[in-house]
């Protein structure tokens, strides 16, 4: 896949479907005015192949209904006609659930979710055949629908994410034990999906450096995990850290290993608050052969940017909540323009997701809403 620039446009749940999964013209809306701003890749925000794993008002991927509507979407951002490429985000909540959705929370291993307080029911291994088979499914309707490429969620404590970790996937069973083991649902859904795409349709997939919760993922673990992707045929790996459990961890009790984080958690103040991920992403990019390595968290200043891609430490970097606030700063600053970001990362726009509308800025008027 050839993209026009090295600036993608992270996943980000953006909560404008309808209540059945159907994107509605404010998705549509949202998603072609990004494309409009010239940003190369655009990776969609979450979308559910099971229902088990649903956000409110994110888009269905659940059975082949859903393939009219992916279409439609592949359409408005290829049709904006600048070469903007799109990749759909594909993954389930998992143990994370926030506290106004009711429902049986599951995960790899029945234990309790602190952030929440939810007790987790342990995934039966039909279930998880069930989930690798849909998840591929989803992929296929990624592929048949027009879109560029597919990314599974496997970062910041969602399912995958807590199947990948020691800390969260206590199974004895193939999917448990072993970093081979824990790996095995994700490698297992690119295998299924196999054979039913063409090798030019990219699967990337998100996941953690280091899970920032006592015997979780650190990097040494995860960069056999991306060895493991890599093999096994993944394109890229969007680098990231944390879960939500994160949050609830006294940082005297972790070792942090002198990286700079929980900064994700933090305003981004200064030019050394961003790439808080870089350190990571420059280890991965030493490890890999093939693999394309995508660096995630805080960027603002594109002369960063610049100097991270020319001292080779990724290949391509992700931002969310700049473009939230200016979805249009990669034609401005292809156009010459130098400024960095607006958004100071104060994380308000999570609290949009809750309101009618679904994702915005918030410190925006009203009248520059998107
Ligand atoms: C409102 C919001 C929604 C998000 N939704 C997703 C998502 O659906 N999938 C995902 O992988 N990451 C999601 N993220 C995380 C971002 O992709 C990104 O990893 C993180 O915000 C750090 O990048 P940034 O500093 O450029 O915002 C979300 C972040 C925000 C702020």
């Amino acid at each position: 896949m050839t993209l026009k620039n090295r600036l993608v446009r992270s996943a980000t749940y953006e909560a404008k479907a309808d209540e059945d999964g159907n994107p509605t013209d404010a998705y549509m809306a949202f998603y072609r005015r990004l494309a409009e701003g010239g940003v190369g890749l655009i990776v969609t925000g979450l979308t559910y192949p099971e229902k088990a794993g649903k956000l409110p008002r994110s888009v269905r991927v659940d059975d082949n209904g859903c393939v009219s509507n992916l279409r439609r979407i592949a359409a408005a951002i290829h049709g904006v006609g600048n070469g903007c490429k799109v990749a759909l985000q594909i993954g389930h909540t998992g143990r994370q659930l926030p506290h106004t959705i009711e429902r049986e929370t599951v995960a790899p291993s029945a234990i309790l979710e602190p952030y929440t307080g939810r007790m987790l029911r342990e995934l039966r291994r039909e279930e998880i055949e069930s989930f690798i088979d849909k998840s591929a499914d989803a992929i296929v309707y990624a592929y048949q629908s027009g879109f560029d490429a597919a990314q599974l969620h496997a970062a910041h404590g969602w399912l995958l994410s807590s199947f990948l970790s020691p800390h969260t996937n206590r199974r004895a069973d193939r999917y448990g034990g072993s970093t081979e083991n824990r790996a095995r649902i994700v490698v297992e859904i690119l295998g299924c999906a196999e054979g039913k795409i063409e090798k030019r349709f990219l699967v990337l997939v998100k996941m953690n450096a280091w899970d920032y919760v006592p015997s979780g993922i650190e990097l040494p673990e995860a960069l056999d995990l991306a060895d493991i992707f890599e093999e096994a045929g993944f394109a890229a790996m969007e680098i990231s850290s944390g879960m939500w459990e994160t949050i609830t961890c006294d940082p005297e009790t972790i070792d942090w290993k002198a990286v700079r984080i929980p900064e994700a958690r933090k305003r981004i103040r200064t030019i050394d608050d961003e790439a808080y991920h870089r350190d990571f992403a420059r280890a991965f990019k030493n490890r890999l052969k093939r693999s394309k390595i995508m660096l995630v968290g805080g960027l603002k200043t594109p002369s960063l940017m610049e100097e991270i891609i020319e001292s080779g430490d990724a290949d391509l970097v992700s931002l969310s909540r700049s473009l939230i606030r200016e979805p249009d700063l990669p034609r401005r600053w292809q156009a010459g323009a130098t400024d960095t970001a607006a958004c100071v990362s104060c994380n308000k726009c999570l609290e949009t997701l809750r309101e009618e509308n679904g994702l915005r800025c918030k410190v925006l008027n009203d009248e520059h809403d998107i």
